[in-house]
């Protein structure tokens, strides 16, 4: 190992040990969005600054209304910063036209949402396709590792169903499996397991421990604490500031006092 990367600690999933790097693959500098309602500016992000290194697997936190998902468009180049600068792999997305953005994004960035976002009258296999009508490498056999990838997720049996006679985990494995057609350097998952149970959240939360054990970064929304506890860092979103940025070690630490703190108020020792 070189003085170049650093162990990261999996934290509270102990279980995998890997390298992150130090290559930033997302750089947030001073990021600012405002939306207009008539004539008056409401600021919503109002100067984030981060880094997310290569192979890092990341949650993002913050109650509802903080920003998450403004700044998960943002990350993902589906929207454009009101002032200051994301840069996906080094790329500066503001001086991108509409189509160069596109190609970003399909090149280098696989997305998860809360509704999982399946074309309904599409099979399994055909939703996992789909990305690769719009930007595709030569020399892969895309058909053969839609249907590989399928097979990973656990959904071999299932390709030709329609979302409709899925369950919603298993739309969600559909969904990954579409995420990573591409090969993306950075999965974003925004509210991955919103609209999943218990057991199913599980097993979502394993496969991209997984994924990510296999070097995909992964940047995860969530307004679950639990959930975000099983990532390797923490930036907490309020207000659309960033409160905290720390490693899952410290941020349970701190978790863990704020609860104390709550409790023995509430008892008035
Ligand atoms: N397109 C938009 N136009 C106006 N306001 C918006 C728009 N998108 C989000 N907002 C507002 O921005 C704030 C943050 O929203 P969002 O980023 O979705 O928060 P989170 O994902 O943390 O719940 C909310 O108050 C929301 O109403
Ligand atoms: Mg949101």
């Amino acid at each position: 190992m070189t003085n170049e990367t650093e162990t990261a600690n999996p934290g509270l999933s102990p279980k995998v040990s890997k390298s992150v790097s130090k290559r930033a693959v997302v750089e947030v500098k001073d990021l600012r969005k405002s939306y207009f309602l008539g004539k008056e500016e409401v600021p919503i992000l109002k100067g984030i600054n981060f880094n997310v290194y290569d192979g890092e697997f990341l949650a993002i936190v913050g109650p509802s209304g903080s920003g998450k998902s403004t700044l998960m468009n943002m990350l993902g180049c589906l929207d454009r910063p009101s002032s200051g600068a994301v840069l996906v792999n080094g790329e500066d997305v503001n001086l991108l036209d509409d189509n160069q953005l596109a190609y970003l994004r399909g090149k280098e960035i696989g997305f998860i949402f809360q509704q999982f976002n399946l074309v309904p009258r599409l099979t399994a296999y055909e939703n996992v396709m789909l990305p690769t009508y719009a930007s595709k490498k030569s020399g892969i056999d895309y058909p053969k590792k839609a249907k590989e990838l399928l097979k990973m997720v656990g959904l071999e049996e299932r390709m030709k169903h329609k979302p409709s006679e899925l369950s919603g985990g298993q739309c969600q494995r559909v969904a990954i499996a579409r995420a990573l057609i591409n090969d993306p350097t950075i999965i974003l998952a925004d509210e991955p397991t919103g609209n999943l149970d218990s057991k199913t959240s599980e097993e979502v939360m394993a496969f991209f421990r997984e994924l990510n054990g296999k070097g995909v970064t992964i940047i995860m929304i969530t307004h679950n604490n639990e959930l975000a506890l099983r990532t390797d860092r923490v930036v907490t979103i309020r207000d659309g500031l960033i409160t905290s940025d720390e490693s899952v070690e410290e941020h349970a630490i701190h978790m863990k006092e704020a609860l104390e703190a709550s409790l023995l108020s509430e008892i008035k020792i």
